[in-house]
């Protein structure tokens, strides 16, 4: 039987607008189109996790404005358990300042608001999980409560999974509870630096594949001409990921269903499937 995948984390509006490329410092280029879609790290992975077959739980927090009304019910939309997802009072829902160029690569600023408000409310939920199931983790929402919850959901015999973005230092028992820590480069070379060791190690290198723990599994190839928006294809990797180990498959079925989710993901617009909010 399936083991069940949670995800605590952040969910954000996503405001995309199109450049021809990127500004540079005190540069003013024009976008165009401006977009209003589903994103944040969290959400986007839990959407990748269900839409990968996953019976998913989405736990974090919203603010109280049409955004967050919004993508509570999109969420429910798409069979999401959203128990755990919290409406905070008089705080606005997160925000995701999302720029794309022509050649799909992106640069996003993200501005937190209810993501910050998560607490020990949230990590609370964690107390469902048991083994089998997986706890998939990622860092726009306060560190303390993702140690926390990895910590509770260890002790309670689930999985979890900690994707390091956007990277912070972890305490190392964290790091050395995660199977596996999923990094991308950037962030595995700030990991080295950090002389942080974890217990087990996947690292995606994009158009080359991914390695875990030095098992190698070459990437699905996405033409340069069908490359879209590459916003949130480490998230689709991350979601599908966590589905596959809920589901039971060995590490290198898992890595190959992450692999094909991502280069689905640069295929379309947006951090999600349909992501209109
Ligand atoms: O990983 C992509 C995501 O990062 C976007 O959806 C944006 O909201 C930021 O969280």
């Amino acid at each position: 039987m399936s083991g069940r995948v949670m995800v605590l984390g952040s969910l954000n509006v996503d405001l995309v607008t199109r450049v021809e490329r990127h500004p540079r410092p005190g540069e003013t280029v024009r976008g165009e189109d401006l977009q209003r879609l589903a994103g944040g790290k969290g959400a986007n992975q839990a959407v990748a996790a269900a839409a990968a077959g996953a019976d998913v739980a989405m736990v974090g927090c919203v603010g109280d404005d049409a955004g967050g009304t919004a993508y509570r019910a999109r969420l429910e939309r798409l069979g999401l358990d959203v128990t755990g997802l919290r409406v905070a009072q008089d705080v606005p829902s997160g925000h995701a300042l999302v720029h794309v160029a022509d050649d799909g690569e992106n640069t996003i600023v993200v501005v937190p608001g209810a993501n910050d408000a998560l607490d020990e409310r949230e990590v609370a939920a964690v107390d469902a999980l048991g083994p089998g199931d997986v706890l998939l983790l990622q860092l726009e929402v306060p560190f303390r409560v993702v140690c926390v919850a990895a910590r509770r959901a260890a002790s309670r015999g689930a999985r979890v999974v900690v994707n390091l973005a956007p990277y912070a230092a972890l305490p190392p028992d964290v790091l050395a509870l995660a199977d596996p820590v999923v990094v991308n480069e950037p962030e595995m070379q700030a990991l080295a630096e950090s002389g942080a060791q974890p217990r087990s190690l996947l690292v995606t290198f994009g158009a080359n594949g991914a390695s875990w723990d030095g098992d190698t599994e070459p990437a699905v190839a996405v033409p340069e001409d069908e490359v879209a928006d590459t916003t949130g294809a480490g998230d689709a990797f991350c979601g599908a990921l966590a589905a596959a180990l809920a589901a039971g498959r060995d590490r290198s079925e898992s890595l190959a269903a992450a692999l094909a989710a991502g280069a689905d993901a640069v295929r379309r617009t947006g951090a999600q499937a349909d992501p209109y909010l």
